[in-house]
């Protein structure tokens, strides 16, 4: 897979509201790696700010933008990084650019104001209704629920957390972990894209603990006794 800016062993990646904390903190990680990052953005003015915060951080210029349609369009592999109630009209309007590819969606169905209590959609989860709207045409992968943004946007201290990586295709979920190990992020596969709901459920419980145990950088997930296991 090779595209204009990313090559057969670094595809390029896309990430849609990749101006938000979420989405800059991946796109860091994922320029300092080494990946051509393209920022999806309604507003250039302020994805030019990101874009240009980034590579001054980096020393590099690897990040670029565009508008969220041309970025999904111009890249091999999409991140969908915007708010829940953004979700779908966001992948609406970018859909014919994502045929044949791999979004990754990192959506957590969260309703404020009561964030920290779970809060699925009807149907189950946010995630899999997006795969649901797509079809087989487009491999989505639920993935980076878990990871604070604050987290991903340190980059002096490794992101200290698994991540539970679920999609319908064992191969796009392969991609995906392939993309988190590249951030120094264990990826887990954890199944179709259904169980994507425990994903965005957890989210809410961590949220929960960190006001709880007032944990500033955020708590993450560990998944234990996978050292050894076969993969
Ligand atoms: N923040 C976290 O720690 C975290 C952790 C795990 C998962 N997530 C998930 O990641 C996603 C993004 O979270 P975030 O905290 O980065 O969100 P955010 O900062 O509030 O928003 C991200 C970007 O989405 C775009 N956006 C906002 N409203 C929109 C709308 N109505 N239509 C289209 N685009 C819109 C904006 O980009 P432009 O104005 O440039 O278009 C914004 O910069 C969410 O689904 C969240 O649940 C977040």
């Amino acid at each position: 897979m090779a595209s204009a800016t990313g090559s057969a062993e670094r595809p390029s990646i896309a990430i849609l509201g990749g101006t938000g904390s979420e989405g800059s903190g991946l796109a860091l990680r994922w320029a300092h790696a080494g990946y051509r990052v393209i920022l999806g953005s309604r507003n250039a003015q302020k994805a030019a700010q990101v874009c240009a915060g980034i590579n001054e951080r980096l020393a590099a210029a690897r990040v670029s933008h565009a508008a969220n349609r041309a970025a999904a369009a111009a890249a091999d592999i999409v991140v969908l990084c915007v708010p829940y109630a953004a979700q779908r009209g966001t992948v609406e309007e970018v859909r014919d650019a994502l045929e044949g590819k791999i979004l990754i969606d990192t959506t957590v169905p969260l309703m404020p104001p009561k964030v920290a209590r779970v809060q699925l959609p009807e149907g189950g989860s946010a995630v899999a209704a997006i795969q649901d709207l797509l079809g087989g045409s487009v491999r989505v992968v639920s993935a980076f629920q878990n990871v604070a943004a604050h987290l991903l946007q340190d980059l002096d201290h490794a992101v200290e957390c698994d991540v539970l990586v679920c999609g319908d295709d064992v191969a796009a979920r392969e991609t995906v972990i392939k993309l988190a190990a590249d951030i120094g992020v264990r990826g887990i596969h954890a199944g179709s894209i259904a169980n994507s709901a425990a994903a965005e459920a957890l989210t809410s419980v961590l949220i929960a603990i960190n006001s709880r145990y007032k944990i500033a950088g955020g708590a993450g997930i560990r998944i234990t006794r996978l050292d050894g296991a076969e993969h």
